[in-house]
């Protein structure tokens, strides 16, 4: 997504805005996830796009709104902490959840979609198709984030 395209989607900003409002979410910003985005950024943009797809999908989209900003809740950075990629892939989905249960309350769905994120990495297989939503969409964000920089650069050179 657009940076900021979220907010002109009322029906998304009425799903997410009490999320948003807490301080432990607002934390988020305060993290690196990839090279040039935010914590924050990035779990909004999985957000966003699951929940558009949901939607078109005729699907949760509440849920996967809600679970999908909440499921990078957890507040280390993961490019310094000393854990192997497998621990990290393991751990930080049940750290999110805990932290999530913090603010909000949530139901058996979105708890599978915090959970599962890291489906592919991991071994436990989501129990909805709104969790896979969340854990394609996740995998796409990473590899787009990356490579934004270099598609600054490429473009930069193409104009040199
Ligand atoms: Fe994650
Ligand atoms: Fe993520």
């Amino acid at each position: 997504m657009q940076r900021d395209e979220w907010k002109n989607d009322e029906l998304y900003v009425s799903i997410v805005e009490d999320l948003l409002s807490t301080d432990l979410v607002q934390s988020m910003a305060n993290y690196t996830q990839h090279h040039n985005s935010t914590r924050l950024e990035h779990s909004l943009a999985v957000s966003f796009d699951s929940y558009q797809i949901a939607r078109r999908a005729n699907l949760d989209y509440r849920s996967v709104a809600r679970a999908g900003l909440l499921h990078d809740l957890f507040f280390y950075d993961w490019r310094t902490t000393k854990f192997d990629l497998g621990s990290h892939a393991y751990i930080h989905p049940r750290v999110a959840l805990r932290n999530a249960e913090k603010i909000t309350d949530l139901n058996d769905m979105e708890k599978d979609i915090i959970l599962k994120h890291m489906w592919g990495v991991t071994l436990a297989r989501p129990k909805y198709r709104e969790s896979v939503i969340v854990s394609l969409v996740d995998d796409y964000e990473a590899v787009h984030e990356f490579m934004q920089p270099f598609k600054k650069r490429i473009i930069a050179r193409l104009k040199a």
